[in-house]
């Protein structure tokens, strides 16, 4: 089973996913580190960590079906099993999805459908609900929609700081990201057995 990271900023969750692969916790090959911001902390993660790692942007294409055109090709070259969406910051259209129907999984930083979109820890805080959370999921063409296969539950207490929300966030991101990914990959393996 062969795998792809898509990251395009920090990368702690790719981190994890790194260390949970070198632990043998998740039982596959980390075959690439895909990111498209040269800037981002997640490219020195790869290095660290010694994965293949490639960099480019949809900005280097004329649109955005050749760039997924191009990242298709390279997925398909490598023997992708699945792609990863660790904190990458772009939709997934359809050449991508139509490539990889049921091998695209996101993680999202609410209880989806809430508060879907690019803030999700904000979003929730500011509406002032009491239960937030994390999902993990597959992709379809919508926005943060697509099959669920897994969430968790993290309160917001009174004294809760909108950074003291995002660290609970991504301590559950961290924790359950590489669990979820190894029971993932282990049915797909004996699925394909
Ligand atoms: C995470 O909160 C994830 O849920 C969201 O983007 C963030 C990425 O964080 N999709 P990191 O780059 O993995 O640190």
């Amino acid at each position: 089973m062969k795998i792809a990271v898509f990251a395009s900023g920090n990368g702690s969750n790719f981190e994890v996913i790194a260390q949970a692969v070198a632990a043998g916790q998740i039982e596959a090959e980390l075959t690439l580190l895909f990111c498209d911001n040269p800037k981002a902390f997640v490219l020195n993660r790869g290095e660290k960590h010694d994965v293949k790692t490639l960099c480019f942007s949809p900005k280097d294409f004329n649109n955005k079906t050749e760039y997924e055109k191009e990242l298709t090709k390279i997925m398909l070259e490598h023997q992708i099993d699945l792609i990863v969406l660790a904190g990458y910051m772009r939709i997934i259209g359809p050449t991508l999805l139509d490539a990889f129907p049921n091998r695209i999984i996101n993680i999202h930083p609410s209880l989806l459908p809430s508060f879907p979109g690019l803030h999700g820890i904000k979003d929730a805080y500011d509406y002032g609900v009491k239960i937030t959370g994390i999902t993990i999921h597959y992709i379809d063409a919508g926005v943060d929609t697509g099959p669920i296969i897994a969430q968790a539950a993290t309160p917001i207490l009174p004294e809760d700081t909108l950074e003291s929300l995002e660290e609970k966030i991504h301590q559950l991101e961290h924790h359950w990201y590489p669990k979820v990914l190894a029971d993932i990959t282990r049915k797909k393996e004996s699925d394909r057995k």
